[in-house]
């Protein structure tokens, strides 16, 4: 088993949710997890605006020598946002006490809870997230806290980003949301081609022929369509 690894890897593999586009090589993962995990929601101030789909953040995380600054950075961002709920998993046995310090200093919504790879699994957050995945299935309405919609986005914490992703795009996320990721798989930017209207392919350096050929940073999905799929988490191995 590799003692360090790195999450950076995600143009080795794409991500789709959702019930209908499956194809390749599909896996289902259902966890267990005994711990109890706890919900922080009673900040007092927080305004709830109920009419606002609530943004679900699903971070996974590990001990490595840039970690604290990297989460640091991506709470600044964060907690920036409105109606934001961040669950951060921690790919260990044990909670990070800095790590729980950093998102109780955002004054968001969140959940952090820890989950150790198993071993013969890849360790790049997946089992995170499928964790994550489940978190969020089974407390659906604690985390909704009276909202009744949401939209999910895999925002891993080595990454930088702009809060107008939150507030213009993954916001008003009615299905599937798909957008621009920028550093990835070799090439300054990565997006859709899209021409007249019409999604028509990928405009990306790494490995072209992926089906959807789509960063992790570069998708978000609505709430109803994680929660209606069997599928908690799925992923297309190429
Ligand atoms: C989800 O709920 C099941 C059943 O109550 C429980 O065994 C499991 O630990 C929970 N998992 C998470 C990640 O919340
Ligand atoms: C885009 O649509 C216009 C108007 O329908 C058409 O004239 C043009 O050929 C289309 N372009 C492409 C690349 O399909």
């Amino acid at each position: 088993m590799r003692a360090f690894h790195r999450y950076g890897k995600r143009h080795l593999f794409k991500i789709i949710l959702g019930s209908s586009m499956m194809l390749a090589f599909v896996t289902l993962f259902m966890v267990s997890n005994s711990g109890s995990i706890e919900i922080f929601y009673d900040i007092p101030f927080m305004k709830v605006d109920s009419a606002n789909p609530l943004i679900i953040v699903i971070t996974p995380t590990y001990r490595r020598p840039t970690r604290l600054a990297d989460l640091t950075r991506m709470a600044n961002t964060l907690q920036q946002v409105p109606d934001l709920y961040w669950i951060v998993v921690e790919d260990a046995t044990e909670k990070v006490k800095l790590v729980e310090r950093i998102l109780i200093r955002t004054r968001l919504p969140y959940t952090y809870f820890p989950v150790k790879t198993i071993p013969g699994y890849p360790k790049r957050g997946w089992y995170q997230r499928t964790e994550a995945l489940t978190f969020l299935r089974n407390e659906t309405q604690l985390i909704l806290n009276g909202r009744n919609k949401g939209v999910v986005y895999f925002g891993d914490d080595d990454n930088s980003y702009d809060i107008r992703l939150f507030t213009e795009y993954i916001r008003n996320v009615k299905k599937l949301g798909l957008w621009a990721v920028g550093m990835v798989g070799g090439a300054p930017v990565e997006s859709l081609n899209v021409v007249n209207g019409s999604v028509v392919g990928f405009k990306v350096k790494w490995n072209p022929k992926r089906k959807f050929a789509v960063d992790m940073a570069g998708f978000a999905v609505h709430l109803d369509i994680v929660l209606n799929s069997k599928l908690i988490y799925i992923y297309i191995y190429i």
